[in-house]
């Protein structure tokens, strides 16, 4: 039977046999997969892997700076970089789904790239792609149809002319929590809801602004916040808020306010695929809103999306 700590064990001898010396570079994201991937390399190799992280400007609020510090506390021989302008500049414009996606793929890729290349003699490009990409990545983004490109299975080896190692490749999502708690992880690590890797960045319908990626990173941090307080963050199994590009009327204290409308959006899930929309408690629905409108300058409207997938999608972009 499957058990996470015959798999570590196993896993870690495999790595020390196929990367003896070898350098390795990894991308770290915040969340689960990449994360739980670097530790079993480290567990092999220790020093030999090196992390970048990139903060491509879209991460939620103060993640940047958090999960940077909680890297370094796992041990991790991580570098930050932050290329939040160069994201901006190359979202500038953009209103297209599939165009804005792309763009932050190809500007990641620029950057992580950059970065690889100047740790000397690095052999192998680490990866947290898990089963379920692995599927994914072939039934959708097959050569007839891609509903959505996404940015962290495709592309990256192939520019870097490495060798990829993917510890995970076998494991469902389940199966990585239960392989990072063996390995020690923090819980604030190993529970984080999936993000996206284009980030907030496919959250701001239409184009993308510094200015909209404040104004969302707040309204996410209510939402996020407002969830952890009330015991339901470990309930739903991903949310988030998508900041719509539309304006609408609203008065505060005499005055008349045209401003924007945000929706959220949580979902019930097992792995992505298919997923059912929250049943969060109204009471809940209404201190998040009340909190949202008050505290977030620039949005005067507050709305719960109340879509399945399929046919919804998760993110509306
Ligand atoms: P959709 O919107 O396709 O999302 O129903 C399914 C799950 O995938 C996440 N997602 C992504 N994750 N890179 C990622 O790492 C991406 O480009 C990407 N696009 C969507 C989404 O947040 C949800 O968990």
């Amino acid at each position: 039977d499957w058990t996470p700590d015959i798999f570590v064990e196993a896993t870690v001898e495999g790595l020390k046999e196929r990367l003896g010396d070898d350098q390795v570079v990894l991308g770290l994201s915040g969340g689960v997969d990449s994360s739980v991937a670097a530790m079993l390399i480290h567990k092999a190799i220790g020093k030999n892997l090196h992390c970048i992280f990139v903060d491509n400007g879209l991460l939620r609020k103060n993640e940047y700076e958090d999960v940077l510090e909680s890297y370094k506390g796992m041990g991790l021989n991580v570098k930050g970089v932050n290329a939040s302008q160069e994201f901006y500049a190359a979202l500038a414009g953009l209103t297209d789904p599939e165009d804005k996606r792309k763009a932050i793929g190809r500007v990641f890729i620029e950057v992580f790239d950059k970065e690889a290349h100047a740790i000397q003699n690095v052999k192998w490009l680490g990866q947290g792609t898990i089963y379920p990409d692995v599927i994914e990545s072939v039934s959708v983004n097959g050569p007839s149809v891609t509903i959505k490109s996404h940015h962290n299975v495709g592309g990256l080896p192939e520019k870097m002319k490495m060798k990829v190692v993917e510890p995970l490749n076998t494991l469902f999502k389940d199966e990585v929590r239960r392989v990072g708690r063996t390995l020690e992880i923090d819980e604030s690590i190993l529970g984080r809801h999936p993000f996206p890797g284009p980030g907030l960045g496919i959250r701001i319908l239409g184009d993308v602004t510094a200015e909209k990626v404040r104004v969302l990173q707040e309204v996410d941090h209510f939402f996020i916040k407002g969830l952890k307080d009330a015991g339901l963050y470990d309930e739903v199994w991903q949310a988030g808020a998508m900041l719509l590009p539309v304006q609408s009327v609203g008065v505060m204290g005499d005055e008349r306010t045209y401003e924007s409308v945000v929706a959220l959006r949580a979902v019930a899930s097992v792995d992505g695929m298919t997923a059912d929309w929250c049943h969060l408690p109204y009471d809940f629905l209404a201190k998040v809103s009340n909190d949202i409108i008050n505290r977030v300058k620039g949005v005067n409207r507050v709305v719960y999306d109340i879509s399945s997938k399929p046919p919804a999608t998760i993110e509306w972009e």
